[in-house]
């Protein structure tokens, strides 16, 4: 939730009749947060936005090539694996791309069931419409682009962006030709917000929060839009539900509030440099009451004499730390690359390779770029990701030959 957005077609005052072409009454949705306490949207549309019919069949999933396992599985639930408290690499890259549209390309990586890391590779436009009841949803987009089409407008999304949908809000993505898409899903059953910390005292952001108002992508509403399509489905609870509108929920001739899919390039968030290392809290982009999401940018390093510019090895006792590396030269690691995902739970310390210590010292710039996201609820490693893990990781960190960089 970012500010108040104000468009097309609205009553002077709330809960008022809003009447269109031939006196015909419009039809108020309210979509709100933490029941009626939190942020909300009214939207106006020019049929009864309520009236579904359930179907029988998934009319996506259950197209996909292996339906029973997508529809139960959810995206969500983990496959348990044996205690292993150790450092993990799981190497995404080497997923398969989905033959399939973002509906059911997800893959889980880590879950602690309030919070979801996977990787989406779609290779097809949604042919549906569809939403996630479970959960907030914020996407990197690694490779890729097109559009987030919503009853609120379309969000046009592309290598770089953070794109953020609210849990529930009806959605499907049309994917930009000839792209090869790779994104970072984070799903969180918690709201996905700005931090707090960043707010002056009437909401508006703060003058030294590390991005304005400005920075961020906001819906283009267009009006009313009837595509012919009237599938849809929910994902709640993990399962798939599938249904019918009786009319395009894109009727729409206005909405105005603050709960709306909206884009923030990262390129766009502002890093802090001290003159020695600062801890990653620094880097602080979302929040949820579960984790932090921090971005780490290109950026000039610490300056005081002898400043080691590697993150210090710590035991950051309450979080598991998972970064997901996008470009660049990551100063403390070796043996990842673009899509690598590391992961280091809570209970062991961590730090950076055997040389890098030592080499970062005097260094003065780094073009690391990537995404970390600190869970407060240990996370499960779901079997994607022991496809595609790293056997060797953990022993790097004790010295010896240098490992490969990729
Ligand atoms: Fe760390």
């Amino acid at each position: 939730m970012l500010d108040r957005v104000s468009c097309g077609d609205l009553p002077a005052k709330a809960h008022t009749a809003l009447r269109g072409a031939g006196d015909v009454l419009r039809h108020e949705e309210c979509f709100t947060r933490a029941a009626f306490d939190g942020p909300y949207t009214i939207v106006y549309h020019e049929h009864r936005p309520h009236v579904l019919y359930p179907q029988e069949t998934p009319p996506v999933v259950s197209s996909s090539p292996e339906p029973s396992s997508t529809i139960a599985r959810g995206w969500t639930l983990p496959v348990p694996t044996p205690p292993s408290l150790v450092k993990r690499h799981f190497e995404t890259g080497k997923l398969s791309r989905a033959a399939q549209p973002p509906l059911g390309a997800r893959e889980p990586m880590l879950s602690s069931g309030q919070l979801t890391i996977g990787i989406s590779n779609p290779s097809m436009t949604d042919p549906i419409y569809w939403s996630n009841a479970d959960a907030d949803e914020l996407y990197f987009i690694h490779e890729g682009g097109g559009v987030l089409r919503s009853p609120l407008g379309d969000v046009r999304f592309e290598a770089g962006d953070y794109l953020y949908v609210p849990k529930t809000m009806v959605r499907r993505f049309v994917l930009g030709d000839g792209q090869n898409q790779r994104w970072l899903v984070i799903e969180s059953t918690d709201a996905i917000r700005l931090p707090k910390a960043f707010r002056n005292e009437v909401g508006q952001l703060r003058m030294d929060a590390p991005y304005s108002h400005r920075d961020f992508r906001r819906p283009v509403f267009a009006g009313p839009v009837d595509e012919g399509i009237r599938n849809y489905v929910v994902k709640r609870q993990g399962a798939f539900f599938s249904m019918r509108f009786a009319e395009s929920p894109l009727d729409v001739v206005g909405w105005d509030g603050s709960v709306y899919p909206f884009v923030l390039p990262i390129s766009k968030f502002e890093p802090r440099v001290g003159a020695v290392h600062l801890p990653p809290s620094t880097h602080l982009t979302f929040e949820t009451t579960d984790a932090a999401i921090c971005s780490f940018v290109p950026r000039p390093l610490d300056f005081y004499p002898d400043a080691v510019p590697c993150p210090y090895p710590h035991s950051s006792v309450d979080i598991d730390e998972v970064l997901y590396y996008v470009s660049g030269d990551f100063t403390s690691r070796r043996g990842v690359g673009p899509g690598s995902i590391s992961y280091h739970p809570a209970g062991i310390p961590h730090g950076p390779h055997p040389d890098a210590y030592e080499n970062s010292v005097g260094a003065k710039e780094t073009s690391e770029l990537a995404v970390m996201i600190d869970a407060r609820t240990p996370l499960t490693v779901c079997d994607g990701a022991l496809r595609v893990e790293d056997p060797g990781y953990d022993q790097s960190f004790s010295g010896g030959a240098p490992r490969k960089t990729s």
